[in-house]
């Protein structure tokens, strides 16, 4: 058996880590052979119902939970932390934006990066789930200077994955025949999800669906479907976001597959011209537990526009947090 890894979640006592502590616990997001320490913050008044949470961790009888901390310091949350999953922050409700969440939820992540700085693990990967999750992690990565930006990342994993489903839907087939999908961007309602190197069942998925569903149905779906969810069910995603965080973390970890890519918000080096330095969604390749942006593919006009959008959003977000940006 391998020595134990130490995983913080913040937020553990809320929606999305009710689902998201049970993966983890059980192996699917690291391996059934990697024992987890599971280091969970709370903030005070919610440590009560965290010790219910833990409870049920307990008699799951996990064969992989080695130990589980529960605190309200993020210092003792994050000390000595292989991986940090960042989910706890304000969800948005019905008619709002994200980036509306960016005053509640932004000081919480300078907290948090200041904290992972000080005691984390030099090798931790961190993944930002909380709303507007790509400038929250632009400023715990800021927070962070002693740690690479590039162990700071974003969650679009959930994009991508409702991407690959409405495209199987639409096409008649499964999620195994979809490859090579790609969010671009922001977690927001601007993302562009692009499926021009898609293939479904080994064809360009260009070539099986109409411009028009694409343009007008799909990529506007694909974008609002957090907002439907909130619709339907009066509170936002959690499963399907816990499962995100999962397969975001196991790609990283344990590797992307041979031929595909995922999508992940990742510090941008300049690539495809989006402004270095933020935190956006790009196509990944993950491998040795360290990712790299999949270089070389074409972007026609339509795609450049889309980008550039999403690109646009994100720096007007970081012009509004620039006083949580040392
Ligand atoms: P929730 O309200 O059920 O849970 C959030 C928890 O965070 C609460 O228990 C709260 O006490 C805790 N919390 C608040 N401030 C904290 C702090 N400083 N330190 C530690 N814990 C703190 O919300 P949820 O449904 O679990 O969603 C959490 C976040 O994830 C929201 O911002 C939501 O918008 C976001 N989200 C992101 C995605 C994505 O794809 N990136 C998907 C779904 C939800
Ligand atoms: C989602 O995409 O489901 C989450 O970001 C929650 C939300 O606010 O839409």
């Amino acid at each position: 058996m391998k020595q134990p890894v130490r995983v913080a979640v913040t937020g553990a006592a809320g929606q999305i880590s009710y689902s998201l502590l049970f993966r983890i616990a059980s192996g699917d997001m690291l391996g059934k052979d990697q024992p987890v320490i599971l280091q969970l913050l709370e903030i005070t008044p919610a440590l009560k119902a965290l010790e219910g949470v833990a409870m049920e961790l307990d008699d799951c009888a996990f064969p992989l939970l080695a130990g589980i901390v529960m605190t309200d310091d993020p210092m003792v949350a994050f000390k000595d932390a292989d991986y940090a999953l960042l989910v706890g922050a304000r969800p948005r409700g019905p008619g709002m934006e994200r980036k509306d969440l960016l005053e509640a939820n932004a000081a919480i992540f300078s907290v948090q990066g200041k904290a992972i700085n000080a005691v984390a693990s030099r090798g931790i990967k961190v993944l930002v789930v909380g709303n507007p999750a790509n400038t929250n992690s632009l400023i715990a990565q800021r927070n962070a200077p002693d740690i690479s930006p590039r162990q700071f990342t974003a969650m679009t994993r959930l994009d991508h994955n409702r991407a690959m489903a409405q495209l199987a839907q639409k096409t008649g087939k499964t999620i195994n025949d979809v490859k090579n999908m790609t969010i671009w961007g922001n977690h927001s309602s601007t993302q562009y999800p692009d499926v021009s190197k898609t293939t479904v069942d080994g064809k360009a998925a260009e070539s099986l669906i109409d411009n028009d569903w694409y343009v007008n149905e799909y990529i506007p779906n694909v974008q609002q479907r957090g907002a439907a969810i909130i619709k339907a069910r009066g509170a936002s995603s959690a499963a399907s976001a816990a499962n995100a965080a999962v397969d975001h973390m196991r790609s990283w970890a344990l590797g992307t597959a041979e031929g595909d890519w995922v999508s992940m918000g990742v510090y941008s080096d300049g690539s495809y011209g989006i402004d270095k330095g933020l935190i956006y969604s790009f196509p990944c390749v993950c491998k040795n537990g360290d990712w790299e942006i999949v270089q070389g593919l074409e972007v026609s006009e339509f795609s450049r526009a889309r980008m550039q959008a999403t690109e646009k959003e994100l720096q007007e977000e970081r012009d509004a947090v620039k006083h949580l940006l040392p």
